[in-house]
C-alpha cells in the first residue's frame, strides 16, 4: 500500500523524507514523490520507479529545499497504483489548480467520480486519472484563506477510505493529517514532528507516537501537535511508546530481510509466548475478562494470516472441543455469519492494519461478537477497535511475505487454545503442564528446524525449472501446504497449488505427467499411511517428489521419493511451527535462483489497506 511520511521542524527536510521514504518500500509502490514548503511558494517533485530516482531528481534542484524560515514542512510518498497506472503524472502529491494546497493520500475515495463531475462544472482541470487529485482539488477549491477549515469541510465530503497528509503555501509553519480506515501515526522528535503510514519510517528518529483513531485530525503547528474530530472539535490523545530497534530494521549482514526474518523465527516465537508463561501456567491478562459462555469461535484473516488460522482449527476442535470456523475476511465481511454474543472472533494479522480484516472486525461487533486481535503492529488500527488484543513480538516485520511473524501468531495460537481449553475445563492439569513443557522447547527446535536451510537449497535447485508444482497433505499438513504454497507463489512468481491429498483423485490428479513437482507434507501420524498412498498415485503418473517426514516415521518411509527432510518429534499441535520451514526456504530460494526481488515481490504490499 501507499506509503506517507509527512516532517515539520527546523532542519531542511527533503533528506529526511526520503531516508524516512525508504524504510517503507518495503511496502511495495510503483512511484514516489515529494514536496516541500519554499519561499512562499510549494516546491513538488514525483518520478514513476523507485525512490532512488526521486532522490536523484531532488539533489538535481539545489535549489529545491533552501527555505530558511524557523520552521520547515515537508511531505512524501509512495504509491501503490489504485487508480490510474504508474506514472509520473499520477504520482503524489498532488497539488490544487492554485498552487497552495499539496496532499497525498492512502485509500480509496469512492465518491470521486460525482466530486470530479462538479468540480469540473467550476472549471476545475485535471491531469491525472486519479481519485486522490479530485481530493486534492476539493480542499484547494474549499480554500479561502483557513487552510484547517478548508481541510475540515473537504474530508466532511470523502467517501471511503483515506490518510490524507497536507501542506499550504500560505502555512509555512503547518501540516494537517486526516485519517480514515487508513493508518496515520504521528511521531513526536525534538523540536520536529513527523506523520507516516507506519512507524517504520521514524524507527531511529522517535520511540513516541500517537495514532490518529477513525475520522480525526491531526493539526502540526510548530513544534506542537493537536487532535480534532472532523466536526473540529478538540480531543485529547494518548501517546505511545514502541521500544522498536534500529537493528530490527536493518540486515544485519543477511542479503536479505525475508531470509533474516526466517532465521529470527526462534527468537520471535521465544519473545512471544515467554512473556505469558509463569509458574508453568498460562497466563494471558488480555483476557481476564473474556466470558465463560463462549461456545463458538470464528478465525478470520487474510492470506498468511489466515493460513495460522487453518492451522490452529485443528487444535481448537481436538483440544479445546469447541466448534471451530476459519473464514477469510474479504468472503466473511459479505456474507452473513450466524455469530452472536456466545461466538469469539479472532482477527489475525501482522500489519493491523488490513483493510478486509478491518472490516470483519467491524462486521463481528455490529452482530454482537466478541472480538479478539493478535497483530504484530502496537496501536494498529484492528488492535485499536477488537474488545481483546494479544500482540506477537515478532519485531518489525519488513519482507513483504510473512515469515517471523506467521510463526509468532502461531505461537500465540497455541496459547489460546490451551487458554480456552483450561477455560472450558476440557484439559487435565498434566496435559496442560506437558503442552506447555513442550512449548517452552519449541524455539529450540524451530531454531534445528532452520538447519535444513542448505539441504532445501540444493532441491530447489534441481527443480527450478518445473512449471507444474503440487504442494498435497492432509489435515494439518494440507493447511501447512496451503502456506508454503503462498510463499511459494508470492515469492518466486512461479504457480503452484496446494491440494487436499485425499482429493486429488476427484480430478486434479489428470495434471499430473513427468515432470510435475509433487511436495508432499505428512507430519500428522494418524494420516501417515494414506498421504503415502497419494504419493505412489501421483508417482505413477511421472511426478517427482519432495516430502516433509516426521523423523520418527522416516524408517515406514517406503516409497521412494527424491528428497526428504525430516522434522523433529514434538507433540502434533506444535508441528505446522516446524513443517512450514522447509517450505519457506524451498520458496526463498526458488526465488533467489529466478532473480526475484525477494523483500519487495512485484505487485505486493506488506500491508493492503484497501479493498
Ligand atoms: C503473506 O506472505 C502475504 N504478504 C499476505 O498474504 C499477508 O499475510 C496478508 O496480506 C495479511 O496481512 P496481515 O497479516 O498484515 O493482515
Amino acid at each position: 500500500m501507499c506509503g506517507i511520511v509527512g516532517y515539520i521542524g527546523k532542519k531542511n527536510c527533503s533528506s529526511f523524507l526520503l531516508d524516512a521514504l525508504e524504510k517503507l518500500e518495503y511496502r511495495g509502490y510503483d512511484s514516489a514523490g515529494i514536496a516541500v514548503y519554499n519561499d512562499h511558494k510549494i516546491n513538488l517533485i514525483k518520478k514513476k520507479g523507485r525512490i532512488s530516482v526521486l532522490r536523484n531528481a531532488v539533489e538535481e534542484d539545489e535549489n529545491f529545499d533552501t527555505d530558511d524560515s524557523p520552521f520547515k514542512v515537508g511531505i512524501a510518498h509512495t504509491r501503490w497504483a489504485t487508480h490510474g497506472k504508474p506514472s509520473d503524472v499520477n504520482a503524489h502529491p498532488f497539488i490544487g489548480p492554485s498552487g497552495k494546497i499539496a496532499i497525498l493520500h492512502n485509500g480509496i475515495i469512492e465518491n470521486y467520480i460525482e466530486l470530479k463531475k462538479s468540480l469540473k462544472r467550476r472549471n476545475v482541470k485535471f491531469a491525472s486519472q486519479t481519485d486522490s487529485e479530485v481530493a486534492c482539488a476539493l480542499i484547494d477549491t474549499l480554500y479561502d484563506g483557513d487552510f484547517f477549515k478548508a481541510v475540515k469541510d473537504a474530508v466532511n465530503l470523502l467517501e471511503g477510505a483515506f490518510s490524507l497528509c497536507i501542506i499550504c503555501a500560505d502555512y509555512p509553519n503547518m501540516m494537517i493529517g486526516v485519517k480514515k480506515d487508513t493508518p496515520l501515526i504521528v511521531g513526536y522528535g525534538e523540536n520536529e514532528n513527523y506523520i507516516a503510514s507506519d512507524i517504520s519510517a521514524f524507527i531511529g528518529k522517535t520511540k513516541k507516537f500517537c495514532r490518529l483513531g477513525e475520522c480525526e485530525i491531526a493539526l502540526f503547528k510548530d513544534d506542537s501537535v493537536n487532535f480534532y474530530d472532523f466536526n473540529g472539535k478538540k480531543i485529547k490523545k494518548d501517546v505511545i511508546t514502541v521500544d522498536w530497534n534500529i537493528k530490527s530494521s536493518s540486515k544485519d549482514g543477511f542479503d536479505c530481510f525475508t531470509m533474516k526474518e526466517i532465521m529470527e523465527q526462534p527468537s520471535a516465537v521465544r519473545d512471544t509466548i515467554t512473556p505469558h508463561i509463569k509458574n508453568s501456567g498460562i497466563d494471558i491478562p488480555e483476557l481476564n475478562s473474556l466470558p465463560d459462555d463462549i461456545n463458538k469461535i470464528y478465525i478470520v484473516a487474510c492470506g498468511s494470516a489466515y493460513h495460522v488460522g487453518a492451522l490452529v482449527k485443528y487444535s481448537f476442535e481436538k483440544i479445546a472441543k469447541i466448534t471451530t470456523i476459519v473464514d477469510l475476511a474479504s468472503e466473511f465481511r459479505y456474507r452473513s455469519p450466524v455469530i452472536d454474543e456466545h461466538t469469539l472472533v479472532i482477527i489475525i494479522s501482522q500489519s493491523g492494519e488490513t483493510a478486509d480484516s478491518l472490516a470483519a472486525l467491524r462486521e463481528s461487533k455490529n452482530r454482537g461478537a466478541k472480538t479478539l486481535a493478535v497483530v504484530n503492529v502496537v496501536g494498529s488500527s484492528i488492535a485499536a477497535e477488537a474488545d481483546y488484543v494479544i500482540y506477537t513480538w515478532a519485531g518489525p516485520e519488513i519482507g513483504v511475505a510473512t515469515t517471523k511473524a506467521l510463526s509468532a501468531q502461531l505461537s500465540i495460537m497455541y496459547l489460546v487454545v490451551l487458554y480456552i481449553s483450561k477455560k472450558r475445563g476440557v484439559i487435565s492439569d498434566l496435559a496442560m503442564k506437558k503442552y506447555i513443557q513442550n512449548l517452552l522447547t519449541l524455539p529450540d527446535y524451530i531454531l534445528q528446524m532452520l538447519e535444513c536451510k542448505d539441504k532445501v537449497f540444493e532441491i530447489s535447485k534441481r527443480y527450478m525449472d518445473r512449471d507444474n508444482i503440487f504442494f498435497i497433505g492432509r489435515g494439518i499438513d494440507y493447511a501447512v501446504c496451503r502456506e508454503g504454497s503462498l510463499k511459494f507463489k508470492e515469492l518466486s512468481y512461479l504457480h503452484s497449488e496446494a491440494y487436499a491429498a485425499g482429493e486429488l483423485k476427484h480430478g486434479t490428479i489428470s495434471l499430473v505427467e513427468d515432470g510435475t513437482l509433487v511436495i508432499a507434507v505428512l507430519t500428522d501420524k494418524k494420516l501417515f499411511e494414506k498421504t503415502l498412498s497419494n504419493i505412489c498415485e501421483v508417482q505413477a503418473r511421472g511426478a517427482s517428489c519432495f516430502a516433509v517426514v516426521r523423523e520418527d516415521k522416516v524408517s515406514e518411509f517406503d516409497v521412494g521419493v527424491d528428497d526428504i527432510i525430516t522434522i523433529p518429534k514434538v507433540p502434533s499441535i506444535f508441528l505446522p511451527s516446524l513443517s512450514v520451514i522447509p517450505l519457506q526456504f524451498f520458496a526463498y530460494y526458488s526465488a533467489l535462483l529466478h532473480e526475484r526481488d525477494i523483500d519487495k515481490p512485484r505487485n505486493l504490499a506488506k500491508s493492503v489497506t484497501v479493498e
